[in-house]
């Protein structure tokens, strides 16, 4: 099968199972995704077969979106055997997908991705931070109770992996700063902290008005 075919192929099957989701990881969040990580391939000189393959599987075997994660991974990997993907780059796919989220990062040490893998997660994480993370952050939050704010509530420091997989019962605005603040230091490429700085101050002003009208409220 030609590789235009492939990605064809998956393309399809990420829309089958993800067409209807919307806790924040719809097919727009994907279709970005994809465009970023072919964008920062071209600028790290690398091909972006497998990076934009898994840049529109990444969210396929989330453990929040499937029933069983186990499951999730053999159907994946029987479905790109089935489009004539090489097993090593079933292997490939599959590394990144399963090590590339934040919530790997809290665990000691993080996960030592390949260059692919680098670049696939730093287009995941772009999309988590300036004007699109602060709407996806609060339709995650809405979507899950979480109360928008309470200057009571302080943002935990060094939350460990299950911790931070336990959120929704805090406040979104938290969020920020238990998760997406961070992100702009730890991405993988040059290209994508570039783009992350304009990102961040977008953010950061967000904050800084919210905090205002909050405390001009009383
Ligand atoms: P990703 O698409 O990077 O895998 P997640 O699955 O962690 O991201 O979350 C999807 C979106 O929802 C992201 O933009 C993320 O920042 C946001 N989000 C995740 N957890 C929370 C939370 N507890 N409160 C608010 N937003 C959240
Ligand atoms: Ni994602």
């Amino acid at each position: 099968m030609e590789p235009a075919t492939q990605l064809d192929a998956i393309k399809h099957y990420t829309i089958q199972k993800l067409g209807n989701d919307e806790t924040g990881h719809g097919i727009d969040h994907i279709k970005r995704v994809v465009r970023m990580a072919r964008q920062l391939a071209k600028e790290e000189g690398i091909d972006p077969f497998i990076p934009v393959a898994a840049a529109y599987l990444h969210d396929t075997i989330d453990e929040k979106l499937v029933m069983s994660v186990k499951e999730a991974q053999s159907e994946l990997r029987e479905f790109l055997r089935k489009i004539d993907f090489r097993n090593d780059q079933i292997q490939a796919v599959m590394d990144i997908i399963t090590q590339m989220s934040f919530a790997n990062t809290l665990e000691g040490q993080r996960p030592q991705l390949t260059l692919e893998g680098q670049i696939v997660q730093d287009a995941d994480w772009l999309d988590a931070i300036g004007a699109i993370g602060i709407v996806r952050a609060v339709y995650y939050g809405g979507k899950h109770g979480e109360r928008i704010y309470d200057p009571l509530i302080k943002p935990r420091e060094n939350m460990d992996r299950n911790e931070y997989r336990n959120l929704s019962h805090e406040t979104i605005i938290n969020h920020f700063y238990e998760k997406l603040l961070k992100l702009k230091d730890m991405l993988n490429t040059k290209a994508a902290k570039r783009v992350a700085e304009h990102r961040q101050q977008i953010m950061l002003e967000f904050l800084d008005e919210f905090k205002q009208e909050w405390d001009a409220e009383k």
